[in-house]
């Protein structure tokens, strides 16, 4: 944990059921008065963007929508959405979606203000001055985009995961409405939510822990475990809904400002390389990297293991800690996560470069034990043979 630390959230927060009709009036408080909607097909065809758009149409602000958005977002996808964006002037932007629409807002907004190739932008406060206004509306409880400060896109020159990293990629709005949840397919459900219950966690457990994101990253832990698998198989309970978008709101918030640690490093070496949905990769390297990780801290890995619902009876503080491992397998099985062995186009001989990107994650770091090439490989490995 850190001696000293910060703690910043520059992210209006609007959550509730409904909330989505208030859309309009905080789109005219931003000044927006050409709006570019970022979204994917998927939710285009399932009429979510059209709830959104008919709002922006009935109140009479100008907007274009863009919903070629693609999972795992690459920089060449930024590069097609903002020159939509220049061409219509647009002077704000709503990230409609999950974290690759998100995503792909914040980089467009990034672009816009800022101008050159999204290569330009990759790092750590490499930012200049504030992006184009950007609400975010998550419809997947997982990624914490919408109250994140980063932007992941995949770089297709080496098909690795990039990030833009700094406080003027975050949103002005975060508006959360569980409505807007209840349709998604089960698969997603489990899988966004795999990817919250993994930011607690990492969140809880990295190096660049502190107190506010610990208090934040046990309550999101605990609300995620008691309600993802209602979620999944009950897509219609709209309080296991909110209650899952509160836990991957809270996450979103204790990583933002702690990290996240090797599972992210390894899921995003093998979304870069495979286009592994990001939550689906998370949820295979979670008890692995977990394992791994347990002689850091013995203590707060025990105290995840109880949230996670060990059996605590006559153990000790390690024992716990290592119930903790076959938690987390059970819940990513008892939701559908497939094993990385069914994934058909994952193949060991490409180990050696997932565990070098692994290596130069920008999280990497943040690990709490030393992780090597070697050691990342290992557990690649693991995690393919289901060891
Ligand atoms: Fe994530």
């Amino acid at each position: 944990m850190l001696e000293t630390f910060s703690f910043n959230l520059p992210t209006r927060i609007e959550f509730g059921n409904g909330q989505i009709h208030n859309l309009t009036e905080y789109v005219r408080e931003l000044g927006g008065t050409k709006v570019m909607v970022i979204t994917d097909k998927g939710l285009n065809q399932s009429g979510i963007v059209e709830k959104v758009t008919v709002l922006l149409e009935e109140d009479g602000i100008n907007f274009v929508t863009y919903d070629n958005t693609k999972p795992n977002p690459r920089d060449q996808d930024c590069m097609e959405a903002y020159l939509l964006a220049q061409q219509e002037q647009v002077d704000l932007l709503i990230g409609l979606g999950g974290g690759s629409s998100m995503d792909t807002a914040k980089a467009v907004g990034v672009l816009l203000t800022h101008g050159g190739k999204i290569k330009d932008w990759y790092g750590l406060n490499v930012l200049n001055k504030p992006i184009t206004p950007l609400i975010c509306i998550p419809t997947t409880a997982g990624t914490g985009s919408e109250i994140t400060f980063f932007s992941v896109i995949t770089d297709t020159s080496t098909k690795l995961k990039m990030n833009i990293l700094d406080y003027r990629v975050a949103p002005k709005i975060a508006l959360l409405d569980p409505e807007l949840t209840v349709t998604l397919p089960p698969s997603i459900t489990a899988s966004t939510g795999m990817d919250a219950l993994t930011h607690a966690i990492e969140a809880y457990t990295c190096n660049l822990s502190e107190p506010i994101t610990d208090a934040l990253a046990l309550y999101a832990i605990d609300l995620i475990v008691k309600n993802l698998s209602q979620a999944v198989t009950n897509g219609q309970n709209l309080e296991a809904r909110r209650n899952m978008l509160v836990g991957s709101l809270i996450a979103g918030i204790a990583f933002g400002n702690s990290d996240v640690g090797g599972v992210h490093c390894m899921a995003e070496a093998l979304g870069g390389l495979y286009d592994t949905p990001h939550g689906v990769a998370n949820s295979m390297l979670l008890p692995y990297v977990f394992e791994y990780n347990i002689p850091s801290n013995v203590e707060k890995h025990a105290v995840v293991a109880k949230l996670l619902g060990a059996n605590t009876d006559g153990k000790t503080t390690e024992e716990i800690a290592f119930e903790g491992v076959s938690q987390l397998r059970e819940l990513a099985n008892e939701v559908g996560i497939p094993k990385m062995k069914d994934l058909e186009n994952i193949k060991v001989e490409d180990f050696d470069y997932l565990a070098e990107g692994a290596t130069q994650n920008v999280s990497a770091p943040s690990n709490p034990r030393v992780a090597k090439k070697e050691d990342y490989y290992q557990l690649f490995l693991k995690a393919y043979e289901g060891k």
